[in-house]
């Protein structure tokens, strides 16, 4: 049987410990053995009792609990050859030929970088006399499954990753709660959202909650321009009658000349240019953590059991898979050209190409 390790690794995000329970128990279903990694690849590369046979019973309650219960760290270690060959004895000495890995992009190429160096990494642990030759003979090849787990639905091939709904969630209902504060004083709030340097969140967040004006790196506003049409527009919503202002931004924010707009620049010129008794709330980390939603718990399941439906077809020769959801079909694609493609969002910004950067990102609000 198939002896599968499964790994959260980045920052955690709610749905991955759905996923990490459907990919123990469907393993278990098909008759191969699941492994959990603590730590991400940090436990990989200390073994010992951070690799840990599961059984059913091990993810009872992980449905609808939030982070990660398996434990996520960002691993220096494992970005040296040194920690990889030693993680590479650890997977061998408990006959793990699989991995799945539930992270962001950076966790995910990570992954394939160790599938590629692989047999030199075997060949080098029997040179070293730390495993039998005959052992390297049977794990000749490793494969790599990924899961995309973030809050910031920053990757590319794949509609949603799991964790961006709860959040979206989260935001959704903080919003609204200082919503009514902001009525009661009639004041102004400029709230920071996550999503590093993805809008998803923010223009999502801003969509669900009726705000008067938002700022994703996406789509920069022309230095010099943006600060009288913002007044202008949040005069006139004043005018209407209304009694708050409230304002989005995405901690990835900038200006056309690609220089970050910061939270407490909105709120000095919304109280000089507009008189508007303003306050800043950085949402942080309430945004990732909590129970996931129902749909994230959804996605991660059905994507975790297709996750190992994807080992059980791997082949030497095809590259690794990521399981993604497009229109509400599961999908299973090259990992790595998904990792391509989301790096090219980043590269069209720095080239000041914003509308291919948002034609990539979300081709429907392109317009
Ligand atoms: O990638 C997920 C995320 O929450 C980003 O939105 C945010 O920029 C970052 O992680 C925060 O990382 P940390 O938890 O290390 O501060």
């Amino acid at each position: 049987p198939r002896r599968i390790g499964v790994l959260t690794s980045g920052g955690d995000a709610p749905g991955m410990n759905p996923a990490v329970r459907a990919v123990v128990r469907v393993s278990i279903a098909r008759g191969c053995v699941p492994f959990a990694i603590y730590d991400g690849y940090q436990g990989l590369v200390d073994g010992g009792r951070k690799i840990r046979q599961m059984e059913w019973k091990d993810v009872h309650s992980f449905l609808p609990s939030g982070g990660t219960n398996i434990g996520t760290a960002r691993c220096m270690a494992f970005k040296e050859r040194a920690g990889r060959l030693q993680a590479a004895q650890n997977l061998i000495e408990r006959g793990i030929d699989a991995l799945v890995v539930i992270g962001g992009d950076g966790s995910l190429t990570g992954a394939d970088v160790f599938r590629a160096e692989w047999p030199g990494l075997v060949d080098e642990l029997v040179q070293q006399k730390r495993i039998a030759s005959e052992l390297a003979q049977r794990y000749r090849h490793l494969t790599i499954v990924g899961l995309v787990g973030s809050i910031d639905n920053d990757m590319a091939s794949t509609d949603m990753t799991i964790g961006a709904v709860s959040s979206l969630h989260r935001i959704c209902e903080s919003v609204d709660a200082i919503s009514s504060t902001a009525i009661s004083h009639s004041r102004a709030f400029v709230i920071e959202v996550m999503g590093r340097h993805c809008g998803w969140l923010a223009l999502m967040a801003g969509i669900c909650t009726g705000a008067d004006w938002l700022f994703i790196p996406e789509r920069p506003p022309v230095d010099g321009e943006w600060q009288d049409r913002m007044c202008e527009t949040l005069r006139q919503h004043r005018e209407m009658g209304k009694r708050k202002s409230i304002i989005i931004i995405s901690e990835g924010a900038i200006d056309s000349d690609l220089r970050p707009i910061k939270p407490d620049d909105i709120k000095d010129l919304l109280c000089q240019r507009l008189n508007l008794d303003t306050r800043v709330t950085l949402l942080g980390h309430v945004q990732r953590g909590g129970s996931p939603c129902a749909y994230d718990r959804f996605l991660a399941t059905v994507q975790g059991v297709e996750a190992v439906e994807a080992v059980l077809r791997a082949n030497p020769d095809t590259p690794s898979p990521m399981i993604g959801t497009r229109e509400n079909r599961i999908t299973c694609e090259p990992l790595m050209a998904a990792v391509e493609l989301t790096h090219k969002v980043s590269k069209s910004i720095a080239k000041k190409d914003f509308q291919a950067a948002m034609e990539l990102r979300s081709p429907d609000f392109a317009d």
